[in-house]
């Protein structure tokens, strides 16, 4: 098992190039498959995510390739329309398959993704969708066996909850169904309408994206293309947490400044001052930040429940108190316990944490809890005096390319081993 190991209390300063987004490739690489042709995605962030997603087209059939940053998907011979339960609970996203399988075979069978570190992560949304588009599905042992006797039609569906994966599974189903598909309350996030930017450059016919309501009008057949997937927000809201943490300045490149509309106000109340250039993001911080007195995670365009925890951890040493309520998931607080090992004063009350700024954090050996807790605990080592060793670290790959390396390019003292 690998750790990092991070000498902190290094101002952060230079740099760095912003990875594709791990939220958009998921998706739009499950989305190849409803081609049966070939495809090229440019901009690819090597995750083990991502990784875990080529494996799960390959063992379908699909002939794969992976050059840098570029995938190339041919489609055409993929004949298996069940993902093995190893490949299933390797990563709780494979649900993102559901759609294109079922649409490319007629038929899918998976487990139950495994309810993952944010507490239990239901699918009833994605079911009651899919069944409104004509798909039959039971459920026996774990396992999600569907069919669909009389192929795909359109539907109206409306999400009582704007879910992201209930709104890219819908709009994968429903690009080939016969007739149209309407989703009210759909979710609004960027990734959403980089994946159906995708699909209609395959040949779908989807208006609404990063709306709340979502037309798709069922076409015949898609056809592979060229797509290059947009910059990872979360990603880019982490790294400036990382050099906000340390009183740095960092030059952000190949961002898309509007997608960060929620975050960028939140580290200009915490004393950073952000300028943006075209697609590239200045962020200057103060050496010590003001607590932000108030931050409630929403579905987009509201502020993101993955920033939540690197942003948790650099306002753990502002000046004054700040009160975060976590509305998306039911337990993203794990990383608060390892935060207090580090000194931090944080009283969680369900979803309500009120941070306490404190002067200093202390470095200690802390696990990662889950992917974005254990960026957390990235941004805390990198502010605290001495050295703090992180294990977990492959819950930090699933979503951060190199991040050893990005840190390193800032001047943080940090080695992977
Ligand atoms: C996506 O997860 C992202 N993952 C998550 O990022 C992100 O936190 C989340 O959207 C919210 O923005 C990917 O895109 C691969 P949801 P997803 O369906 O689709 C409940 C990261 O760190 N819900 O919008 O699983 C669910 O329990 C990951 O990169 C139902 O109740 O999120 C949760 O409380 C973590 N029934 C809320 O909705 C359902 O059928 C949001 O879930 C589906 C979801």
């Amino acid at each position: 098992m690998s750790k990092l190991i991070i000498e902190g209390g290094k101002r952060l300063c230079g740099k760095i190039e912003v990875q594709g987004a791990k939220n958009s490739a998921l998706p739009i690489l499950a989305a190849t498959l409803l081609t049966g042709d070939s495809s090229v995605i440019h901009n690819c962030p090597n995750l083990s995510d991502v990784n875990i997603t080529l494996n799960i087209l390959r063992y379908m059939g699909c002939e794969v390739k992976k050059d840098g940053a570029t995938v190339y998907v041919d489609s055409k011979c993929a004949d298996k329309y069940d993902i093995p339960d190893e490949l299933m609970h390797a990563m709780r996203s494979s649900i993102i398959f559901l759609g294109p399988m079922i649409s490319r075979f007629g038929r899918a069978r998976l487990t139950f993704p495994g309810g993952c570190e944010l507490g239990p992560r239901p699918i009833d949304l994605h079911i009651m969708a899919l069944r409104l588009l004509g798909v039959e599905i039971s459920e026996k042992h774990g396992v999600l066996e569907c069919s669909v006797p009389d192929g795909l039609h359109g539907a109206k569906i409306s999400l009582s909850f704007p879910s992201v994966g209930a709104t890219e599974n819908i709009i994968l189903a429903a690009c080939m169904a016969k007739g149209t598909t309407i989703i009210t309350n759909a979710a609004r996030e960027p990734e959403i309408v980089d994946l159906a930017d995708c699909l209609n450059a395959f040949g779908a016919r989807i208006t609404g994206a990063g709306e709340g309501v979502v037309i798709i009008d069922g076409v015949e057949r898609l056809s592979g293309t060229m797509h290059t997937i947009i910059p990872d927000r979360i990603a880019a809201a982490s790294y400036m947490a990382a050099v906000a943490a340390t009183g740095g300045r960092v030059l952000l490149d190949h961002v898309i400044p509007s997608h960060l509309g929620s975050i960028i106000p939140v580290f200009e109340e915490s004393g950073c001052t952000v300028s943006q250039r075209g697609n590239a993001i200045l962020l200057d911080a103060p050496t010590r930040l003001h607590a932000v007195s108030f931050l409630r995670t929403m579905p987009y365009p509201g502020f993101p429940t993955d920033a939540q925890p690197p942003i948790m951890a650099m306002l753990a040493t502002a000046r004054g108190t700040g009160i975060f309520v976590e509305n998306i998931f039911e337990s993203r607080y794990k990383h608060v316990c390892a935060l207090e090992r580090m000194g931090a004063k944080i009283h969680l009350e369900g979803k309500v944490a009120v941070v306490e700024g404190v002067p200093e954090l202390y470095a200690a050996k802390v696990a990662a809890p889950d992917l974005r807790g254990g960026a957390a605990l990235v941004v805390a080592g990198l502010r605290a005096s001495g050295v703090t060793e992180i294990t977990g670290v492959n819950f930090i790959e699933r979503g951060y390319e190199d991040i050893e390396l990005v840190l390193s390019e800032l001047g943080a003292s940090i080695k992977k081993i």
